[in-house]
């Protein structure tokens, strides 16, 4: 098992279909490839972790770094591990940018959930503080 975590910064026209169209193409993809991992987009930036076949991730971390939809891809940190954190997610998603109270309450459980999840590895580790980071930015 391999794992990468990256963050980027999104296009300033990014629109709610590019973010419907990224999530298709990954869900599709990730489950027929055996990728899960977590996406969160806040303030214009993108974070994700993805794990799968050492491989198979490489290879979709290119073409995710050539995507036109987002900029400055920056590799946080990859490396191997014995489990994955996020089977049964081929691409779990959260979007923090409007003022409800539902995403309110979802960003303060992230925040509790980036202390709380287990950290078997140093980049699930750097995702979550990085994810608790850009929260509370
Ligand atoms: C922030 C972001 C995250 C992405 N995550 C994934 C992903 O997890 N899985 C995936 O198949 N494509 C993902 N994509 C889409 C890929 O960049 C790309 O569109 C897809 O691999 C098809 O590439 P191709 O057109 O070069 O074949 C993501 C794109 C962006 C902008």
């Amino acid at each position: 098992m391999f794992e990468l975590v990256y963050n980027s910064i999104a296009n300033p026209n990014l629109t709610a279909e590019d973010i419907t169209n990224i999530l298709n193409t990954s869900r599709d993809f990730n489950s027929k490839n055996s990728i899960t991992g977590c996406l969160l987009y806040h303030n214009n930036q993108f974070l994700q972790i993805l794990e799968g076949d050492k491989k198979v991730v490489q290879d979709l971390y290119l073409s995710i770094k050539r995507d036109k939809r987002h900029s400055n891809v920056n590799l946080l940190t990859e490396g191997g591990k014995k489990e994955r954190m996020f089977s049964g997610w081929s691409m779990a998603f959260q979007e923090f940018n409007s003022d409800t109270s539902a995403e309110n309450s979802f960003l303060s459980n992230i925040i509790v959930f980036s202390e709380l999840a287990d950290r078997p590895t140093q980049a699930v580790d750097l995702f979550w503080i990085i994810a608790k980071n850009m929260m509370i930015d």
